[in-house]
């Protein structure tokens, strides 16, 4: 295959790319011909994969580092020593994330701290530390937000937490948005629907609707980051139209349909 023309966001750092969906994103980045700041707890599964993208892409350049999003310091020394390497950061993706939860009041307190402390508290720390760089460089940059769909609507029992948390982070990135309006900085929010990855290996793909393959739900997300749209449901359908159903549906009517 010829290799891609020079990519418009040359250089992505993409947080949580040890597995799932981040680690897709990179393998379709790189296949696209961005270089890639990479980052997660797991160091191992981030040097496999870098292996593999030099294997498939040997122009393609990868950095790798271990981030624990949780730990403050570590989240802005890591991303300015991705700075230092690359010189720029054309996009980052705020992408690490994980799914614990119980019913509130079921005395697993801990399981929707830690879900509340890592989806918004550890995003609101990558957001300081990815803005701390594009003002940096004249507030040009790209700025995704990897968001869920959960987040249409408030959620019962195991996802009330998560949903929150997902709530949460795409009005952050729409503040950005809504800060940079006429500036380069450009803001993408993501509402993923079920796309098969780590977090969601032990669901029965029988009982949910709509699971897709790690490719094909990347796919629908990486042209959606590539087209730079303020926010996209991925894969568009059937999550596109059901937005609109989680949105404005009716409690009783919706409780029937999902
Ligand atoms: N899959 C879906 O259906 C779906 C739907 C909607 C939204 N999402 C969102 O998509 C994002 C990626 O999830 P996924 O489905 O790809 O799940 P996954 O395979 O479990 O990947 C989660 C990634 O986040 C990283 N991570 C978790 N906690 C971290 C921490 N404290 N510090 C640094 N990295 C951390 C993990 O890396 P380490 O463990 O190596 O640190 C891993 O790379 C999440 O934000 C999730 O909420 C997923």
């Amino acid at each position: 295959m010829p290799e891609p023309k020079q990519p418009k966001r040359k250089t992505i750092l993409i947080t949580g790319a040890s597995s799932g969906l981040g680690a897709e994103m990179a393998r379709q980045f790189a296949a696209l011909g961005h270089d890639l700041a990479l980052c997660a707890r797991r160091i191992e599964k981030l040097d496999s994969l870098k292996a593999e993208i030099a294997a498939a892409h040997p122009d393609r350049r990868v950095e790798v580092r271990t981030l624990d999003v949780n730990d403050d310091e570590q989240v802005f020394e890591v991303f300015r020593a991705f700075k230092t390497d690359f010189g720029a950061i054309d996009r980052v993706v705020i992408n690490a994330g994980l799914g614990k939860g119980a019913p509130l009041g079921t005395g697993r307190y801990d399981a929707n701290k830690e879900t509340a402390m890592t989806n918004f508290v550890a995003a609101l720390a990558q957001s300081e530390a990815a803005m701390e760089i594009f003002r940096a460089q004249g507030n040009e940059g790209h700025f995704v937000m990897v968001s869920s769909m959960s987040a249409m609507r408030g959620l019962p029992k195991t996802l009330t937490t998560y949903a929150a948390t997902k709530a949460g982070v795409a009005h952050l990135a729409e503040g950005l948005r809504n800060e940079f309006y006429g500036k380069p900085l450009k803001v993408t929010v993501l509402y993923p629907g079920y796309i098969s990855s780590e977090m969601n290996e032990r669901v029965d793909p029988a009982k949910v609707k709509g699971m897709v393959s790690t490719e094909k739900g990347v796919r629908a997300m990486v042209e959606a980051i590539e087209k730079e749209k303020d926010s996209a449901c991925v894969p568009p359908l059937p999550w596109g139209p059901m937005s609109v159903v989680m949105k404005h549906a009716p409690l009783g009517v919706l409780k029937r349909v999902m």
